[in-house]
């Protein structure tokens, strides 16, 4: 039996967490829930075959560490993330697991194995929830990672229908030397809306939060229940999914959270900088808790553009000044590395030649996406796959190219439009309750 790895695991006492969210926890609303006091920041849930195989790429336009396969960004952090940063892994797989884990490993806090989902597609593949009633393979997947990733490993847990089999399988889980342990307290079949049960975190926390940090998830929704959380005894931190999709600045507790529209502005400027397609800003804006049904809640359903969403909340002008800045940083950027390869290959050959392809070309943003690639969905496990969370809104409609959901513009309808509307229009799906 290992034990766990001390270091990060006394780290993951007293905090307060974003949860992981497919399609919310993108790089904007990571640096939000971090601007207003979360400790720790999962992303969203990838699964294992689609980071595995992707180039490590330092942008140095944006300044971030882009994950890209086939011309398809996949993830993309910062690497001042790094100390609370949380990647969180769909895996039914041992080799898997750790292939995924090391790809990320240099770059994040810990990896965290998603065993919670309870959707369709996560159980058919033997991912999420359905580890938790397989769990001898859960053990050889936690056992394989927590000895060969190299970096620590968490795992995120639903209840049980049983109390004793809930306790049963946290003992084996723990067992496996696990860092700490999410438990959303909710069984595999319970809905989002029904209440979740905080009972079962006294049972686990009382048996096992000596041995373990134990991070309470579930029905979290105001400052005050945190502190109820951390009255429990046992429970290390908390997890928070839904109130700060709602608005992320819950996380100041006790200070009162920031009014909607000051959220919405900051989140655009991290959008802009970090070159977000409008699709999933778009999205994220629309789960906020705002008026959708208001004028402007209208205009957000339908606008095609990160210009267009900067100016529903007058941050028209900070918009221009970010693509203003990145351009003239591209242009600084291509004239150093021009000149850097011209006088590499002086010295080589003692003629010159053209500039071969940089990092800074074959990585472009939305003003120079030309180099970038594309993914059929339907071919890399289906449109599902990216969205578990989702049922009914596919996450990109089959058949449409574009990125996976992480921030560069590889989509044909917005690449080659750098600051403006794109030419054509394409659906964005309707947000809906996990
Ligand atoms: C939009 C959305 C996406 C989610 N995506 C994930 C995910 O990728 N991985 C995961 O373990 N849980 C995911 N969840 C579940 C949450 O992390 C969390 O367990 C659940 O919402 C209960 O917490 P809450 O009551 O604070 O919302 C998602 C939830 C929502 C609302």
């Amino acid at each position: 039996m290992n034990g766990p790895t001390t270091s990060i695991s006394s780290a993951l006492r007293g905090k307060r967490m974003l949860a992981p969210m497919v399609r919310i926890g993108t790089l904007p609303m990571r640096l939000l829930a971090k601007d207003y006091g979360a400790d720790y920041v999962y992303g969203p849930e990838i699964v294992d075959k689609r980071i595995i195989g992707c180039d490590r790429i330092v942008n140095e336009l944006l300044g971030t560490v882009d994950f890209v396969k086939k011309g398809v960004l996949n993830f993309r952090c910062l690497p001042s993330e790094k100390p609370h940063l949380v990647f969180q892994l769909g895996t039914a797989d041992p080799d898997l697991a750790v292939q995924a884990a090391k790809t990320v490993a240099q770059d994040v806090a810990y990896v965290d194995v998603n065993c919670g989902c309870p959707k369709r597609f996560s159980l058919q593949g033997g991912m999420g929830a359905a580890l938790l009633y397989e769990p001898d393979k859960l053990i050889k997947i936690l056992t394989n990672l927590v000895e060969n990733a190299g970096v620590p490993i968490t795992c995120k847990i639903r209840m049980l229908e049983e109390k004793d089999a809930t306790l049963a399988l946290v003992e084996r889980i723990i067992n496996t030397g696990i860092s700490a342990l999410a438990v959303h307290c909710r069984t595999r079949d319970m809905r989002p809306t029904d209440p979740g049960k905080w009972e079962i975190w006294h049972a686990i926390a009382e048996r096992f939060g000596d041995r373990i940090p134990i991070i309470a998830n579930g029905d979290i929704f105001e400052g005050d229940d945190m502190d109820r959380a951390f009255e429990i005894p046992g429970i290390a931190s908390v997890m928070l999914a839904r109130s700060a999709q709602s608005n992320p600045s819950v996380f100041r507790h006790p200070e009162p959270r920031l009014p909607i529209d000051d959220v919405i502005r900051q989140y655009i400027c991290y959008a802009i900088k970090y070159d977000s397609i409008y699709q999933n800003a778009k999205y994220v804006l629309m789960q906020m808790d705002h008026d959708m049904k208001s004028d402007r809640g209208k205009k957000l359903a339908s606008a095609k553009s990160l210009r267009t969403i900067a100016e529903l909340w007058g941050v028209e002008a900070e918009h221009d000044q970010l693509m203003t800045e990145r351009e003239a940083r591209r242009v600084a950027l291509l004239a150093k590395k021009a000149t850097a390869v011209t006088v590499e290959d002086e010295n080589v050959s003692g003629s010159k030649r053209p500039a071969s392809p940089t990092p800074l070309e074959r990585v472009p943003t939305t003003a120079q996406s030309d180099a970038l690639g594309h993914i059929d969905w339907n071919k890399d496990g289906g449109v599902e796959s990216e969205c578990p969370y989702i049922p009914n809104a596919p996450y990109i409609p089959k058949k449409r190219k574009t990125d996976a959901g992480d921030g560069v513009a590889v989509d044909p309808v917005v690449r080659n439009v750098p600051n403006g509307e794109p030419a054509a229009t394409s659906a964005t799906p309707a947000p809906s309750q996990p």
